[in-house]
């Protein structure tokens, strides 16, 4: 299907600039590079870059999908203030009814219920008295509600990943600009604390120029695949090759690389190994057989970008390892890595002798000692942690990252300011499913990453945070 509608052609590109990739070129004079159509923008519509709406004093939701992860959501918004919760809406009622206790334990009043049929949460969407429909359901039913809840003037925010196909992907941001609503995706790793602070450091040059980055979603989740509702995740995951999970590691990889801020992804390759984990589980659990699982264990992706600079990805959610992001970055003056230890490896400089001023020995071959890592997370703090780090500790989610996550979406929201994430990141940090699969399905061949905003990637120069002008 993807291919039908999207891979026109597989085309010679005879001339790749040397600097982009001297060795194919040289070898061969050229490579074949997939590419996918961009369809053209709508006469009369225009990019969503800085995108504002309104100030929305007090900002009504509406809540689609309570599963595992949608009543968390429920919590955290009973503690931002200037908030109210309108509408709870899940297939199944009595995760409805669940969901509501959440609001009784918070003193707070009941919420309108949509449930029973699979498109009550249409109505959820007609209200007129939300401004934000967040949804928390499987990925097949992202897309839909997204562009429904749109269309019917609401903002949106969409968990992780926001579209699996191409076509869904152009649908997402030709709809957000035409009805100028938000559409963010619920990347929550972006805010946690060494992520956060590591990205503050990056910029105040604490690192250079950064050359390449790393992410991953490894963890194995075979506790949680009976828990999904209707086997939805399982069955992705037999049907799909490539990279289906990859926003938590290219979230902070690509504001790192200020992606669409001054850079923008070019081409990418995708590698996995042969699929056992899957039909294992599925032998032991059914008995049954099955030969054509399609999502291979350990998924690799590898990106260029327009200024020369690299991102792996990884994808493992079968095998006994460690939890990991890895969340690694490569800059011409320092080292950064989360996963599973986390530091930094800087030159020595003025700059770090001031922060480290009892280390006569500093070298960038090692990891700096703990209280000097201790004293650059505290010099370098981001400002979001320093007003939200107590209070997200306490309200939790992921260790806080989550809290922020909405309660700066709030904000954003309440204050008429661009939101963190834009519907070009949901495009860039979930099309390595798409492309990937495109990728591995033709031999691992390069395939072309679409410029998302259409010409727009160069606009703002540098990724930052919007916050209230003092
Ligand atoms: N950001 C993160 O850290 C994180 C963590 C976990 C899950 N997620 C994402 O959250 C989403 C939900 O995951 P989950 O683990 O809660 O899955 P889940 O299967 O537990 O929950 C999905 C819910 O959607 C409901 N649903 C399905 N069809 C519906 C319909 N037509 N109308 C209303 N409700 C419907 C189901 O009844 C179910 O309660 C996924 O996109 C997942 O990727 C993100």
């Amino acid at each position: 299907m993807i291919k039908k509608i999207f891979l026109v052609a597989l085309i010679a590109v005879v001339a790749i600039s040397c600097t982009q990739c001297p060795f194919t070129s040289k070898k061969s004079g050229g490579v074949k590079i997939i590419e996918t159509v961009v369809p053209e923008r709508p006469a009369g519509q225009k990019d969503v870059i800085g995108l504002t709406v309104d100030p929305i004093d007090t900002v009504r939701v509406g809540f689609i999908g309570l599963g595992m992860r949608g009543p968390g959501a429920v919590k955290r918004w009973t503690f931002i203030p200037k908030t109210k919760i309108v509408a709870l809406c899940d297939l199944r009622p009595e995760r409805v009814e669940n969901a509501q206790k959440i609001l009784t334990e918070a003193k707070l009043p009941k919420a309108a219920e949509y449930s029973g049929t699979p498109d009550a949460w249409k109505k959820l969407c007609e209200r007129k008295d939300i401004d934000l429909v967040y949804i928390v359901t499987d990925w097949k039913h992202h897309v839909p509600m997204a562009l429904y809840a749109m269309e019917q003037g609401k903002n949106v925010s969409v968990e992780v990943p926001g579209a699996m196909n191409l076509k869904d992907i152009w649908a997402l941001i030709n709809t957000s600009e035409r009805t100028r609503k938000h559409c963010m995706m619920l990347e929550n790793c972006v805010y946690d604390f060494f992520e956060l602070t590591t990205l503050n450091m990056a910029q105040h040059n604490v690192f250079g120029e950064i050359l390449h980055v790393e992410g991953s979603y490894i963890h194995n989740l075979e506790d949680f695949w009976d828990a999904y509702w209707n086997n939805w995740r399982m069955d992705y995951n037999k049907n799909f090759r490539a990279d289906i999970y990859a926003t938590h590691g290219m979230g902070p990889a690509c504001q790192l690389l200020d992606i669409h801020r001054g850079d923008k992804m070019n081409v990418l390759v995708a590698m996995d190994t042969k699929a056992v984990g899957g039909p294992a589980y599925i032998k032991k659990k059914t008995g049954k057989e099955v030969k054509d699982f399609q999502n291979g264990d350990h998924t690799m992706t590898i990106i260029r970008t327009e200024n020369g600079k690299t991102i792996q990805i990884q994808h493992d959610v079968m095998n006994p390892r460690p939890y990991s992001r890895m969340y690694q970055l490569t800059g011409t003056d320092g080292f950064a890595n989360k996963y599973p230890k986390q530091g930094y490896a800087l030159r020595p400089s003025e700059e770090l002798k001031k922060v480290a001023p009892d280390h006569e020995n500093l070298s960038a071959h090692g990891f700096v000692p703990e209280d000097v890592k201790d004293a650059l997370m505290k010099k370098y703090k981001h400002p979001i942690h320093v007003e939200l780090e107590e209070m997200a500790k306490k309200v939790g989610g992921h260790g806080g990252m989550d809290f922020i996550m909405d309660y700066r979406l709030v904000y954003c929201l309440q204050n008429g300011l661009p939101l963190d994430m834009d519907v070009y990141d949901l495009a860039e940090w979930s099309c390595l499913a798409p492309l990937g699969q495109l990728s591995i399905k033709n031999g691992n061949a390069p395939v072309k990453v679409p410029d998302f905003t259409r010409g727009a990637w160069n606009k703002v120069k540098g990724y930052r945070h919007a916050f209230v002008k003092k």
